[in-house]
């Protein structure tokens, strides 16, 4: 048994399991069904957003599952077209309601929009709703270095998450080290490359045969070497089980480079360089 750690403890001193449940597109009674399944195979944290359209479902799947409240993380993301800091605030609380919590445990603002220059208002919505008890934790989707040095400078707040786009063809080297640096755990979407996954690719094949694990199980674990927070989303109870099942074993170094070394420039699932992305 490696000793990777099951929870991971944020610079805000709460703690997060090391692995969360994606739950993009989920939806509706199916959407309902797969979550709750989720929490039965052990998942406690799960990661929505507005723009998912399901935290009613969420929230639903939460009491349904009859898992009590205080052991599952939620966390939502503010969109774009939020970001003054009223408009942030009223977001929240919607959200709040949406999902039937007294307080959301981690918020994030999803994308800094750089276009509209809004993002450090809807920081400081987050850092007031923290203040006021709404949200225990608080954080940034997809925020470049500089993103990051912004608020931090203007508000003296350190986001304690960043999630960003982060699997084996796009390993985020430079992200990572600007997190380790200020503190900030790292939060990986899309960790298996969704629907460009690289079960196939040697390296990732060639550790499943050999660790006589699935090739979506090195992919979780070499997230987890890392020292990020994968957020897998699976609808299909196997996977869901297996891409929690990933503490039995070990990487070796040279296995993780080599896992690393498929990184290129052009990895990103479509065109979303925060830099240029627009997400309302
Ligand atoms: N902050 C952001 O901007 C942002 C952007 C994108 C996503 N996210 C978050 O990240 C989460 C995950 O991202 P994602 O859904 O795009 O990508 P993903 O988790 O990398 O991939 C999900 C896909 O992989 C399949 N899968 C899962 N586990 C597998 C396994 N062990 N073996 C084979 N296939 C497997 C799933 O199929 P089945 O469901 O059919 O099993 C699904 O089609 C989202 O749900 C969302 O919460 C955040």
């Amino acid at each position: 048994m490696s000793s990777t750690p099951t929870t991971l403890t944020l610079n805000d001193g709460t703690t997060v399991p090391a692995i969360g449940f994606g739950t993009y597109p989920l939806k509706g009674e199916d959407g309902i069904e797969a979550m709750v399944g989720a929490l039965e195979n052990g998942y406690r944290h799960l990661d929505t957003a507005v723009n998912y359209e399901n935290e009613t479902e969420v929230g639903e799947a939460l009491r349904r599952s009859g898992i009590p409240r205080e052991e599952v993380v939620v966390a939502t993301k503010i969109p774009g077209r939020f970001h003054e800091l009223d408009l942030a605030l009223q977001s929240l609380r919607d959200s709040a309601a949406r999902l039937g919590l007294e307080q959301l445990d981690l918020a994030l603002i999803h994308w800094p929009n750089p276009s509209r220059d809004l993002y450090p208002q809807a920081w400081q919505a987050l850092v007031q709703a923290q203040q006021e008890g709404l949200v225990r934790s608080i954080g940034v989707s997809n925020f470049t270095e500089a993103h990051l040095a912004r608020i931090i400078d203007e508000s003296g707040v350190t986001p304690a998450v960043n999630q960003v786009e982060l699997h084996p063809y796009f390993p985020q080297e430079q992200m990572r080290t600007v997190h380790a640096e200020l503190g900030i755990l790292t939060q990986a979407w899309s960790p298996m490359g969704k629907r460009n996954a690289p079960f196939a690719e040697p390296p990732v094949a060639d550790a499943a045969a050999t660790h006589g694990v699935t090739p979506g199980q090195v992919i979780l674990r070499w997230h987890l070497q890392l020292g990020a927070m994968p957020l897998p989303k699976s609808a299909t109870a196997s996977r869901q089980r297996d891409n929690l099942d990933v503490f039995g074993f070990e990487l070796t170094d040279d296995e993780v480079a080599a896992i690393t070394a498929l990184g290129r420039p052009d990895g990103r699932l479509f065109d979303g360089d925060p830099d240029t992305h627009e997400e309302m």
